[in-house]
């Protein structure tokens, strides 16, 4: 069996040690710039590989570790919604569980970086079902089952699918638990996808019910916390968040919020205009832990001190009465404003889509070229977490690694044109 990939070892290690690398460097003998060194990809003119000696030490230090942070939960567990294999809620995840994923998702990064290939889904079908507006979840999805081998049926919209003649949800994913082996369902409703999966015993994705949840985002967007905050020095125990904007439909921030109340000590600011404050529930359920949570419509004194700036979009769509069109100038995030209250580690992160559509006044566009703008490393974390959760749901996850095989076709180092900005960022 092929080894597991130095930079997935040292990843989970850091995680279950709740170490920066800084601390973890110390702790295991080496200098900060050589553990960076092997944490870069393969393939990068700056990664070397790390000693055997390190590795076994790291190993040790792990068996050693006290029982509190080790996986408690199986990887099929992890993922399990009333005893089957879904991804409704992030309700359904323990710290360990989400852990245990991220392990996982580590694993598909040479895959997700276009080195390796694997066909441990060969012949598996994944059926696409978005009857709502969607680029990155459904592409993604659909690109992270082929990345695994399989095949994806997509469906758009009602118009197109049987449920503009009347047909029902249970009907709907009964009929589709016969054609494809795994569903991923993103629907209006609050609630819905749950519907799905009650009338099916394949594994259901829920990737946006409504105002309710979108899991696999908020498990992306944790992904990429850790991962840029274990560069910048930082642990997830004790962060600032600041979430902002349309706290009150935005499913994204429903997740992220509940997600990161797994953690320890956080600071939570909650920024919106009062009529799209975070619903109560939602509140109520994050302050079970020993979090500070703030609530304020104040932009510029709610983003002072945060580690993190979770902006949104204002979810027009969502609107009964459409007193709020976006907005206004003074509640957006540009670049001024990141200048003159943020610290030069914050990270600006958004689910995306950005509003550009005049008055929309969304995260602005002149923070394109500042480091600190983790958006796309957050789209493009979408592929190895979402393999992650498909490989767990069907099964296949202690196959990937020693599947892998080299990609055949040439890629470019950086996929996008300001991504080299970001070089040594990893
Ligand atoms: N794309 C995210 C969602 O579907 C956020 C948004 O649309 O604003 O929830
Ligand atoms: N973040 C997100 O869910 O994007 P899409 O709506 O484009 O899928």
């Amino acid at each position: 069996m092929a080894a597991v990939q130095q930079q997935t070892v040292l990843r989970d290690a850091m995680r279950r040690l709740n170490m920066t690398r800084d601390a973890f460097a110390s702790r295991i003998g080496v200098t900060r710039r050589a553990l960076d060194t092997w944490l870069l990809p393969d393939g990068s003119p700056e990664s070397r590989a790390m000693p055997e000696i390190a590795g076994r030490y790291v190993s040790e230090i792990l068996e050693r570790a006290p029982t509190e942070r080790e996986y408690t939960q199986s990887a099929y567990s992890a993922i399990a919604f009333e005893g089957r294999a879904h991804l409704l809620s992030v309700d359904q995840f323990s710290r360990d569980a989400v852990e245990a994923l991220f392990r996982v998702a580590d694993t598909m990064q040479p895959i997700a970086r276009r080195q390796k290939i694997t066909r441990v889904l060969e012949g598996a079908v994944l059926a696409n079902l978005f009857f709502e507006a969607s680029t990155r979840t459904r592409v993604s999805f659909g690109a992270a089952f082929c990345r695994l081998g399989g095949s994806v049926c997509d469906t758009t919209g009602f118009t197109f699918s049987s449920m503009a003649k009347g047909e029902s949800i249970y009907d709907t994913s009964r009929v589709i638990s016969g054609y494809a082996d795994a569903l991923v369902v993103r629907h209006p409703e609050q609630g819905s996808v749950a519907e799905f999966a009650r009338a099916t015993n394949i594994p259901v994705i829920n990737a946006g019910d409504g105002p309710g949840e979108h899991p696999s985002q908020a498990l992306l967007d944790l992904y990429t916390i850790q991962r840029e905050f274990s560069r910048i020095g930082k642990i997830v125990d004790g962060a600032h968040i600041a979430m902002v904007g349309d706290l009150k439909y935005g499913r994204t921030v429903h997740s992220l919020a509940k997600l990161l109340a797994l953690h320890r000590g956080l600071k939570f600011t909650l920024v919106s205009p009062r009529s799209l404050e975070m619903p109560d529930h939602i509140v109520e359920q994050i302050a079970r832990g020993d979090h500070v949570i703030e609530q304020t419509a104040d932009l510029r004194a709610g983003l002072k001190g945060a580690d993190v700036v979770y902006a949104t979009r204002i979810q027009k769509e969502r609107f009964a009465d459409e007193s709020i069109e976006g907005y206004t100038p003074d509640f957006q995030i540009n670049q001024a404003l990141v200048d003159a209250v943020c610290g030069p580690d914050t990270l600006i992160m958004h689910p995306l889509p950005r509003d550009g559509r005049p008055g929309a006044n969304d995260l602005s566009t002149d923070l394109n070229h500042d480091a600190r703008l983790a958006i796309f490393r957050q789209t493009d974390n979408g592929i190895p977490v979402r393999m992650a959760i498909f490989a767990m749901l069907l099964g296949v996850e202690h196959q990937v690694q020693h599947s892998m095989r080299d990609a055949a076709w040439r890629s470019p180092a950086y996929v996008g044109p300001d991504d080299a900005v970001f070089h040594g960022i990893d």
